[in-house]
């Protein structure tokens, strides 16, 4: 059955968008929808504005580089790519990285078709990845579990200017509650053990964030009809300091349910309360960015 499009991304015209969901398989050449791809183009285009509102918000000086973590077929960069390269004007380079060589080969393969260059795609676990500058923008969407965590902690060890996530399944937490919690009543039934694990995961995340020194928000980006992984974290750096106080928090929620976080094996040096890893984003950077009020004087 043919199903509408919703085509109204400005400024990407209607024609332009159908083109490049085609290319990258989201739509068929008729341009229906493959099986379930529906809802990832809603996504994808929810995702696509929260990434938009901080590429405004950022230095023209330069390429931004941009990450994307447990990219898959990386069909939300390669419609941001059409939109930042061919719209809004600004340069900018792409990684994707991707655990599966297959999925990687496939991003490659449809970068070549679209002509994207500044497209580079790794098949490599998302934490392991180094780079010569340090990313600007670090997105996921839908990296599974804790690929999720590992793209928050390359993120903050990185300095990334802004780090956006929308988790998937949120099984370490749920695994490492502790059984007598004093919620322990609402774990008992299996739908609202589901949903606090979701809620507690993704509130260690935003709490990480913060204590690295982000301003963190959590929206519903998409409709639940689309996705019941709808909830994304929008952070954006304020300050080269560690927040105690998100600190605190994260260890008032831990001595109560008593979970693991995979966090804090990746970011030692921030859970100690030693400070943030000490990496290499340049000073100048740094400086430049509170030159134009882009992070908070701690
Ligand atoms: C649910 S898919 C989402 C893909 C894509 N972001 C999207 O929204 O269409 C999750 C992807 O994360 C990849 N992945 C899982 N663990 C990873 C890790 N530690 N590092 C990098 N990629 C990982 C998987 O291979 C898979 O392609």
């Amino acid at each position: 059955m043919r199903q509408e499009i919703d085509l109204s991304l400005p400024p990407v015209t209607p024609q332009e968008m159908r083109d490049l969901l085609r290319a990258v398989r989201i739509t068929r050449e008729n341009g229906t929808f493959y099986w379930e791809r529906e809802k990832k183009y809603h996504e994808i285009l929810a995702f696509l504005t929260h990434l938009l509102v901080l590429e405004r918000d950022m230095k023209r000086d330069r390429a931004l580089l941009l990450l994307d973590g447990g990219c898959g077929k990386s069909y939300l960069s390669f419609v941001l790519n059409h939109v930042l390269t061919g719209k809004v004007k600004r340069p900018v380079h792409f990684i994707g990285v991707d655990a599966d060589p297959a999925i990687i080969q496939t991003c490659e393969g449809i970068a070549r078709d679209l002509g994207f260059r500044n497209m580079e795609f790794r098949v490599g676990r998302a934490l392991d990845q180094r780079f010569e500058s340090p990313p600007d923008i670090v997105y996921a969407l839908h990296a599974c579990d804790t690929a999720t965590d590992e793209i928050i902690a390359l993120g903050i060890r990185h300095r990334a200017m802004a780090v956006v996530v929308a988790p998937c399944c949120q099984r370490e937490v749920k695994r490492t509650l502790d059984a007598r919690h004093p919620l322990s009543g609402i774990g008992h039934f299996h739908v609202f053990k589901e949903r606090l694990a979701v809620m507690l995961t993704d509130a260690i995340r935003a709490l990480t964030l913060e204590a690295a020194g982000y301003g963190v928000k959590v929206v519903e980006f998409v409709p639940a009809k689309h996705t019941p992984k709808n909830i994304l974290l929008r952070a954006r750096r304020r300050t080269y300091r560690p927040t105690p106080a998100a600190l605190d928090a994260y260890r008032s929620l831990q001595a109560t349910f008593g979970f693991r976080s995979s966090l804090e094996t990746y970011l030692p040096e921030l859970f100690d309360g030693k400070g943030l890893p000490d990496i290499d984003r340049d000073e100048q950077d740094i400086q430049d960015e509170k030159n134009q009020g882009l992070s908070c004087p701690s």
